[in-house]
């Protein structure tokens, strides 16, 4: 299948579940507005609540996540004119269109998903089914607008990956070109950032510590007080970066500061060389808060005037719209659903 045919196009979103994290910020927003401004591709950016509600979310925190989240890109830079920018829900094509994709992907498929094993564990058998049928609804987010990349974190690679599962079953299936394969676009040092106090686990905004990871509302002073209290071995930094092998939280206070500075994670080394960490936690502290400080800031001043947010995602909901209803309309098409 050529998938030239399709405008080259972006499609990625968060989960409003809890405050954002710096994995969220590093790994996915950072990196949604590079692909804005370097100007080569649509860029489509969800705050996916129905995502959320997999898992129980109070009702009115629901609402207020879903508006920081909204903000949290906004005061990273994503722009609501030249991106599109709103809330899943407000879309009703992304639960129609996930329907048609649980009639096309396998039992077998869903039972391989790493993510919901990790987050059900044990108890698979008092989960909510939508967590089961999450991956689904996610491969509708992405096929709805055609999107053609799909930037995210090391976490969701498998998702992204029955994604173009299911375009390539239902393409099959109907004997049609309909859908693209969308590739995950992974890359850069942040795309696993690791909790603070156990470098071999993710940084989620679900762990049990706040220390364990930096949150985009924090201020500066949390910051750095969380980055000083880190954990780390006792060695140095070493020159190169095999020095790191084996060292899981070196490597991840490493990547950070690569991140957050633009640089190859081999430069940081280069311009600390063999530093102690007394030395490369204030360093790093004062370059986290020199680049997110401005970020919760106006985080804040956005959240002031949630009723400004609503309007913009809800102008945005209906750019999505244009673009969603006439491929959900060509689906029900394809799939021989009646429509007067
Ligand atoms: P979510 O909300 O858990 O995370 C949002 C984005 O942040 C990335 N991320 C990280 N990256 C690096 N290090 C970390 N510690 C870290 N933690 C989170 C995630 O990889 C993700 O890119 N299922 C998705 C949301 C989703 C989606 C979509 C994404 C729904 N539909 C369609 C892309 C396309 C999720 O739960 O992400």
């Amino acid at each position: 299948m050529s998938e030239s045919r399709f405008t080259p196009r972006v499609f990625s979103g968060i989960k409003p579940s809890g405050g954002l994290t710096l994995g969220n910020y590093l790994g996915a927003i950072k990196r949604f507005v590079q692909t804005q401004d370097a100007g080569t591709h649509e860029t489509i950016y969800c705050v996916v609540d129905l995502h959320a509600i997999t898992v129980w979310q109070d009702p009115a925190e629901l609402k207020s996540a879903t508006r920081e989240v909204a903000a949290g890109f906004i005061a990273s830079g994503v722009d609501p004119e030249r991106s599109v920018l709103f809330n899943q829900s407000q879309v009703s094509q992304h639960a129609e269109l996930a329907w048609i994709f649980n009639c096309v992907a396998r039992v077998g498929w869903m039972d391989r998903m790493t993510q919901f094993k990790e987050k059900a564990g044990k108890n698979a058998e008092k989960q909510s089914l939508g967590l089961y049928a999450y991956p689904s609804l996610m491969a509708a987010d992405i096929l709805l607008y055609h999107a053609t990349h799909v930037p995210v974190g090391e976490d969701q690679k498998q998702h992204v990956e029955l994604t173009r599962d299911i375009a390539a079953k239902f393409n099959h299936d109907y004997k049609v070109d309909f859908f693209p394969m969308a590739e995950p676009v992974i890359e850069g040092p942040a795309m696993r950032v690791m909790n603070l106090r156990d470098g071999t686990k993710k940084m989620s905004k679900s762990g049990e510590s706040d220390m364990e990871r930096i949150n985009m509302t924090d201020d500066a002073d949390t910051i750095a007080k969380k980055l000083q209290k880190a954990r780390t071995d006792a060695a140095p930094l070493p020159e190169t970066l095999e020095g790191l092998d084996g060292r899981p939280e070196a490597r991840n206070l490493v990547d950070i500061y690569a991140a957050l500075a633009d640089i190859p994670p081999a430069e940081v080394l280069a311009r600390y060389p063999g530093a102690g960490w007394g030395t490369f936690k204030p360093a790093l502290a004062e370059l986290a808060v020199e680049k997110l400080a401005p970020i919760s800031r106006e985080m804040a001043r956005l959240m002031d005037d949630p009723a400004e947010i609503d309007r913009l995602l809800a102008r945005g909901a209906e750019r999505a719209r244009e673009i969603a209803a006439p491929v959900l309309r060509e689906t029900y098409e394809i799939v021989g659903l009646l429509r007067g």
